[in-house]
């Protein structure tokens, strides 16, 4: 059996091309994926790092945890458990994580909708509307964080005003930093090869009128906003115990859980990075949470304006490709390429590609990074 044929790697593949709609800083989808005969292979893209904004590739592991979990959503869905070790090879460090395929299991409802939530949940930065997320709902997004070993604590409105100050402090000193702009203004608004970056749909034609101030995108996209104040929205902050690359892919898993149960229960996120990226004002949070961890990001709940319509989905996708013999499709793939297809740059020392399944099932292609499948 060739390993396009072997139904582990077909099915590691596939929850590879899933984790493609996980949220990531700017949407730089900053992962890579290989599957070999050992597993699936999360790699850091250190070509796609904010090296302004994050150095130390903070938000770049943790928007890669998030696409590890989605992996393990679509893998659950699909019949499969699964194991995963984190930064497998001391020696590599952007191998951030190795998925094995552990056995077939049954599928449960729950694997199912959490599952539905990956190909609906998305980022919505207009005012929350005036109804509240209910105190259930928040608590069972707390649970799901806490299923993954992180903490999210729910702002008071004092701490409220003080992020308020915090977010507009660390908007002033990015915008006065000419490379912080610079970097900002490739990812923001506009087209790019493969879907990355935020299209001008997802950014607010207008300012939007809230307490915290949402990130300063230094352009006005298209996005309409209605006349509401997100007075009703609830802040969180979502953090841990440690400040390694270890915590922060957990961080980007707990986020991931988080915000799916979020979507499940009616209830947006937006998170806010940028009181992140500054030192000083993540500082500030760190007294927030009275010095118990470290925090990753701040998170935003509450339920969507209803009048009117909400932002697409980020990126563009395509329209599905119909699903072939395995045959057709590797001949198909030698003809064209990974990188052809849309998709960054691979890998420098990567194998020869032998294109994993489309099984579209009516699902949405992306224009999305396409994970390898390689001999091991
Ligand atoms: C680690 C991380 C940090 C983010 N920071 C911000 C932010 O500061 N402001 C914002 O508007 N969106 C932020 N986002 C949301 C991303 O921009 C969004 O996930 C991405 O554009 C993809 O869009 P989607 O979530 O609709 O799929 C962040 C997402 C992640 C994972």
């Amino acid at each position: 059996m060739s390993d396009a044929e072997d139904p582990t790697t077909a099915a590691l593949a596939e929850a590879a091309e899933a984790a493609g709609y996980a949220p990531s800083v700017h949407n730089t989808q900053p992962w890579r994926w290989r599957v070999t005969r050992a597993g699936l292979d999360l790699y850091a893209a250190r070509d796609r790092q904010l090296r302004m904004a994050d150095p130390d590739g903070r938000l770049l592991t943790i928007s890669c945890g998030t696409a590890l979990h989605h992996a393990l959503v679509a893998l659950a869905a699909e019949g499969w458990s699964a194991a995963v070790t984190p930064l497998p090879d001391p020696a590599d460090p952007d191998l951030l994580a190795r998925i094995t395929a552990a056995g077939r299991t049954a599928v449960t409802p729950d694997a199912m909708r959490r599952f539905q939530s990956v190909r609906v949940r998305h980022t919505d930065r207009r005012p929350v509307s005036d109804t509240p997320a209910g105190e259930d709902a928040i608590e069972a997004i707390g649970r799901a964080v806490r299923a993954e070993g992180l903490e999210l604590h729910l702002l008071t409105r004092d701490q409220i005003l003080e992020l308020a100050a915090a977010a507009s402090h660390a908007d002033k000193v990015e915008a006065e930093d000419e490379d912080q702009r610079t970097e900002l203004a490739y990812w923001i608004g506009g087209d790019r090869p493969g879907g990355t970056g935020i299209p001008d749909t997802a950014i607010p034609s207008e300012a939007p009128r809230t307490t915290v101030p949402g990130r300063d995108f230094v352009r006005a996209g298209t996005l309409t906003v209605g006349a509401g104040h997100d007075r009703a929205a609830a802040y969180a902050v979502l953090y841990g115990q440690g400040d390694e690359p270890a915590d922060w892919l957990r961080a980007g898993q707990a986020l991931s859980a988080g915000w799916l149960a979020a979507t499940e229960l009616g209830v947006t996120v937006l998170p806010f990075s940028s009181v992140i990226e500054l030192p000083a004002t993540r500082q500030t949070l760190r007294g927030v949470i009275s010095n118990i961890g470290y925090p990753y990001l701040v998170l935003r709940l509450g339920t969507a304006d209803p009048d009117s319509a909400g932002p697409p989905h980020t990126p563009a996708y395509r329209p599905p490709r119909p699903s072939s013999s395995p045959a057709a499709e590797r001949s198909r793939t030698r003809k064209r390429g990974w990188a052809a297809d849309g998709g960054p740059a691979t890998l420098p020392e990567e194998g020869q590609i032998i294109q994993r399944f489309f099984r579209t099932k009516g699902r949405r292609a992306q224009r999305r990074p396409r994970p390898q499948v390689c001999p091991a």
